[in-house]
């Protein structure tokens, strides 16, 4: 086969399906909503007023998407799944597979216990760890030259989303050559890639199932998006045990950026039944086990919930895409270098109250999953939707206090000088595109200031 006239086909097998981009994906699902109105034979029209109950939001809704597409890898799920990486590296024909971890992932001993594993399995693994958080292009470059130096043949990662990240940006050099951030924006990769297995070691990024590549751009201090198809792992292995060495810090970060993946793929332009049932039951599993996980680190329960939490973020929002937390978060990250999740859980409830100013009602659902209850039965008013919504930016905040997250972005060193930069290249981050409402510089810049 020509690899090189198949754009998105892998290395590994699977078949060829074209990636949408993020303005296809935005503007093809919701260009082509339609009311069921005149295709339902039975029973009257539902009404938008329908979706504010929360009901049928897994079925059908108001308006049905003419084409969904859903994909996802292979997910290995479970406490003690660590050694079915190797079997699904040696699936995938490895033979010296390159392990991506950090230094933080070495101290707590994890990708010793992989390496062990791929040996058992019959291959000699190379470990390059020279990943930091919000990992840095020059980063992505020297991994790839251990990778073309040890001869590498499929990649393995054990950490969390910077070193996943890390690893799709290696797989890309791989089979691309060229610098990472030629590859900014959406399937800008023409050549096939080499297999990926990811080991995700926090509950929150969901790297582990997504088509999004992270990097820090060190030249113009901001991350960018790489975007494709072809970055899906082929495996994702999620062993919940990995969770109980995180510090809380990072489970805290790493709780309410699974929390944004669920509300902004809910709410997103391109979301769909197959994404909304993932991002409801991703909201309701963090409101209901973050804490714990906090109060008891070593409970095996509450990661398990936490794990399958960050998965199924990961599954709406690589499908559904992201919205303006996201737009924001990435320049703020760049700028400063912080834990991303920190930056999402207080930029969070500001972009919620922006969305739901115009259109409460899908707002209602999310209030729900994270424990309102005065809409469970019937219909609710326009009033009680507003209600909702404004209960869902509070309960945010709230659990963000709890998990002693700053209150505004002032306190983690953004300045009133930076808004105006950060404004602009917000307006090019391709996660805006799908933010359900129209959001000007003005607003972002606005939406900064409350967030100071
Ligand atoms: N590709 C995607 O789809 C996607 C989605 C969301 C976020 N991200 C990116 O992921 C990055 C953030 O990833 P993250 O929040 O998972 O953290 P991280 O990978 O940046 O790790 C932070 C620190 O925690 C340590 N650590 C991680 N897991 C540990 C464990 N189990 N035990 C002990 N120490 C551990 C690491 O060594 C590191 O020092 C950001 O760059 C963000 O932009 C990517
Ligand atoms: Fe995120």
């Amino acid at each position: 086969m020509d690899y090189t006239e198949q754009p998105n086909q892998r290395w590994g097998g699977g078949s060829v399906v074209l990636v949408d981009s993020v303005t296809r994906a935005g503007e093809s699902l919701v260009v082509s909503r339609r009311r069921v109105a005149a295709e339902t034979p039975t029973g009257p029209a539902p009404t938008p007023r329908d979706a504010a109950t929360g009901r049928g939001h897994l079925q059908s809704g108001p308006e049905t998407p003419r084409l969904a597409k859903f994909h996802v890898p292979e997910i290995v799920f479970g406490s003690g799944s660590l050694s079915e990486a190797a079997h699904a590296a040696a699936r995938l024909g490895a033979r010296r597979p390159l392990l991506v971890t950090d230094e933080g992932l070495l101290a707590a001993g994890w990708p010793q216990q992989l390496s062990r594993h791929l040996h058992d399995a019959g291959m000699r693994p190379a470990v390059w760890s020279g990943v930091t958080p919000n990992p840095k292009d020059h980063e992505i470059a020297a991994g790839h030259e251990c990778y073309r130096a040890e001869r590498c043949d499929v990649l393995v990662a054990v950490g969390g989303g910077s070193v996943i990240d890390a690893a799709k940006g290696i797989a890309l050099l791989a089979g691309n050559g060229g610098v990472i951030t030629d590859f900014e924006g959406v399937d800008r990769m023409v050549n096939p890639i080499p297999p990926m297995v990811m080991v995700p070691a926090t509950s929150g990024t969901g790297a582990d199932v997504s088509q999004f590549c992270i990097v820090t751009d060190t030249l113009r201090n901001t991350k960018i998006t790489i975007l494709g198809r072809a970055l899906v792992p082929d495996v994702s292995v999620v062993d919940p045990q990995l969770l109980t060495t995180m510090p809380d810090w990072l489970n805290a970060a790493t709780g309410l950026d699974a929390l944004t993946h669920g509300i902004e793929a809910y709410v997103s332009r391109a979301h769909n039944p197959l994404t909304d049932h993932h991002a409801l039951q991703a909201i309701s599993l963090v409101g209901g086990h973050l804490e714990r996980t906090m109060d008891h680190p070593l409970e095996q329960e509450s990661r398990v919930f936490m794990a399958q939490a960050a998965l199924e973020a990961g599954l709406a929002f690589t499908n559904a895409i992201l919205g303006a937390a996201h737009a924001m978060s990435h320049q703020v990250g760049g700028l400063l270098d912080l834990p991303h999740g920190v930056i999402n859980g207080i930029l969070l409830p500001h972009v919620v109250r922006f969305n739901a100013e115009p259109d409460p009602a899908r707002f209602v659902p999310i209030a729900q999953a994270l424990g309102f209850a005065e809409v469970s039965g019937g219909r609710c008013s326009d009033a009680m939707a507003e209600d909702a919504a404004e209960w869902a930016a509070e309960e945010v905040r709230r659990l963000a206090d709890e998990l002693g997250v700053p209150k505004g972005l002032a306190e983690i060193g953004v300045t009133e000088d930076d808004v105006a930069q950060l404004a602009t290249m917000t307006m090019a981050d391709a996660c805006l595109s799908t933010n359900p409402r129209e959001a000007t510089r003005d607003d972002i810049e606005a939406l900064f200031r409350q967030a100071l």
